[in-house]
């Protein structure tokens, strides 16, 4: 395994992170709690990461209705594992019916680090994150109440996911002028298939010391090739299971694309996924990748990619045989 600090953080973090929206459901989707895999195979994931080095795990309050944390705090106490995993976890997707059961009012951020603390069954959170911006909620309401977290000592450090390059700014500028603590993590989907974070935000994170998590790196399994033209989904792949955000995928040139990414694989004498997982690793703009295996095999094979060394011109030719939004 590789590690790297986390932007300006004294955080050191393995650049594979274990993506936990898995565990119970798939990701916040209220409908498909309890599709996603089970407490059994939940564990068999976090030992193996354990095995192969990785110390970054993340989660967020919303995932399988706070199954996810939970597997997590039970796996970490069986196995008293708090203090070599690095925990990230997130809140502003709905977690209840009520309508203030979401967003990112200093109200509900309160009263959801206290549930996942919980859950978690820790009395510290190292990375807390707004999972998706809330147009309700002035950006330094968010940013104050994530202060009060870090001042309070129930969390390390607190960050963003799917904001803008130009909220990211807003919110530095934001927490400089409140004097309240900067975010240290944007963490965002990043692949061959969907790079409009590099082009978006990388500068600013890099401007800011903000360090870049690229989650979905295989596109949700886009990535491995087992989406063929013309032939239905597998059973029990993300496609069966919640193929919405992945639509737009459903077209001749990126099926014609990933099948040329195959055979530069191949060439390579490697996966698909492999190929794909090197080509977000390589990237200077990330920080780690957060990834979504099914069961152990699925991390050998991530663990594999980094041995993968793509230069900048490789990447650049690698990119051009896809469409990349
Ligand atoms: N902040 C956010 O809004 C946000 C959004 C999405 C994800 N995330 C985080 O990122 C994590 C990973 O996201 P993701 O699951 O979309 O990542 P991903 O790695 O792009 O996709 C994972 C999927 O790829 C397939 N797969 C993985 N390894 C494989 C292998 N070696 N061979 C063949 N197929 C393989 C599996 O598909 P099948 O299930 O079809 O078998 C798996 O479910 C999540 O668990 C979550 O922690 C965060």
């Amino acid at each position: 395994m590789r590690y790297v600090r986390l932007g300006r953080t004294d955080l050191e973090v393995s650049v594979l992170a274990l993506g936990c929206g898995g565990f119970g459901g798939v990701g916040s989707a209220a409908d498909l709690i309890g599709r996603g895999d089970d407490e059994q195979a939940a564990f068999a994931l976090m030992d193996a990461a354990r095995e192969h080095g990785i110390t970054l795990f993340d989660t967020a309050n919303a995932y399988a209705g706070g199954r996810s944390e939970e597997w997590i705090g039970r796996w970490l106490a069986s196995r008293s594992a708090r203090e070599q995993v690095v925990l990230t976890t997130k809140v502003r997707n709905r977690v209840g019916a009520d309508p203030a059961d979401e967003g990112l009012s200093a109200r509900h951020i309160r009263e959801q680090v206290e549930a996942s603390l919980r859950r978690l069954r820790t009395d510290v959170i190292d990375l807390y994150l707004a999972h998706e911006p809330d147009p309700a909620v002035p950006i330094e309401e968010t940013l104050t109440a994530f202060d009060e977290l870090i001042r309070a000592g129930k969390v390390r450090h607190a960050g963003l996911s799917n904001f803008s390059g130009a909220q990211v700014a807003e919110a530095g500028e934001v927490a400089a002028r409140a004097r309240v603590a900067a975010v240290v993590n944007l963490q965002s989907g990043y692949s061959l298939l969907d790079r409009t974070a590099a082009a978006d935000a990388f500068d600013v994170c890099a401007r800011l010391g903000i360090g870049f998590t690229a989650y979905s790196p295989l596109a949700g399994g886009w990535l491995s090739g087992k989406y063929r033209s013309g032939e239905a989904f597998p059973a029990g792949s993300r496609m069966t299971l919640r193929p919405q955000p992945y639509e737009n995928w459903l077209n001749p040139p990126t099926f014609a694309g990933i099948q040329a990414l195959g055979w530069a694989a191949a060439e390579r004498g490697i996966p698909l996924t492999q190929l794909a997982l090197a080509w977000v690793l390589t990237d200077p703009g990330v920080c780690a990748a957060i990834i979504g295996p099914r069961r152990p095999q699925h991390l050998a094979d991530a663990v594999a990619a980094l041995d993968v060394m793509l230069t900048q011109q490789e990447r650049e030719a690698i990119a051009a045989l896809v469409p990349g939004s």
